[in-house]
């Protein structure tokens, strides 16, 4: 297997980000909801703090990962029906998209709260606005709305990888696997 796509076949490069970022995305989802229910303490900062670094982290890969989807061809889509197939490209695309909003409102809200943002303890992210509740307030709604248009397009796509397994039969879901 190659480092790079094929035409019919998805490469080692693309492969490994697409996985690394579905574990790592819905880890920071779930992490998302579960931090904000805690009682003001401790263990609330270090999640949070947690989630941010994961969410810096995550926006890193989601640029890399657009970046290496540019420069490299995608292997062709193996339904015949045109339908399915812009459907299916406009959620790819709408992935990135979405990502992009979910992880800049994250850390824009952040910062218009609390300043720039410490990154696993490594370095800061600068603050990309001045603190402000304002900013703030509507970031955090641009964040959590987004955040669910995020997970309902994860829901279809996974089922669209079921259907494509389990009743077209054919190699969609395989060579995206290893
Ligand atoms: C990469 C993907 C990310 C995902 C999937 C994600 C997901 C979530 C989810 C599900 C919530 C809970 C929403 C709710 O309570 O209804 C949340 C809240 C939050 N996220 Fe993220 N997030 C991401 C990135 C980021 C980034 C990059 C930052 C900041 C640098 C960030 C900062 C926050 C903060 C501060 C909250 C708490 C809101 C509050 O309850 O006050 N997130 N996120
Ligand atoms: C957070 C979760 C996920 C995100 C953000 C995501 C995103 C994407 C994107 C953007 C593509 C387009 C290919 C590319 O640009 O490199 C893709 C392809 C694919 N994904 Fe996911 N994915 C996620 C989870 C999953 C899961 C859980 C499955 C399986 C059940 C899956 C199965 C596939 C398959 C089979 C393809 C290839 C589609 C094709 O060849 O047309 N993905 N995914």
């Amino acid at each position: 297997m190659g480092l790079k796509n094929s035409p019919d076949n998805y490469g080692l490069i693309s492969k490994n980000l697409h996985w690394i970022l579905a574990v790592l995305l819905l880890l920071n989802f779930f992490l998302g909801f579960i931090m904000g229910d805690l009682e003001r303490g401790p263990l609330r900062s270090s999640l949070f703090h947690f989630h941010k670094s994961m969410g810096i982290l995550l926006l890193g890969l989601i640029i890399l990962r657009l970046l290496w989807r540019v420069i490299n061809t995608t292997p062709i889509h193996l339904s015949n029906n045109q339908l399915i197939k812009r459907i299916s490209k406009f959620v790819h695309y709408s992935f990135y998209l979405i990502l992009l909003i979910v992880t800049f409102s994250g850390w824009i809200y952040s910062t218009a709260r609390a300043g720039p943002v410490d990154v696993f303890g490594l370095f800061y992210m600068p603050a990309i606005v001045e603190k402000n509740d304002v900013i703030g307030q509507i970031a955090k709604d641009i964040h959590i709305y987004s955040v669910y248009i995020f997970i309902s397009f994860v829901i279809i796509h996974i089922f669209a990888s079921i259907y494509h397994h389990f009743f077209l039969k054919d190699k969609t879901l395989k060579r995206m696997w290893y």
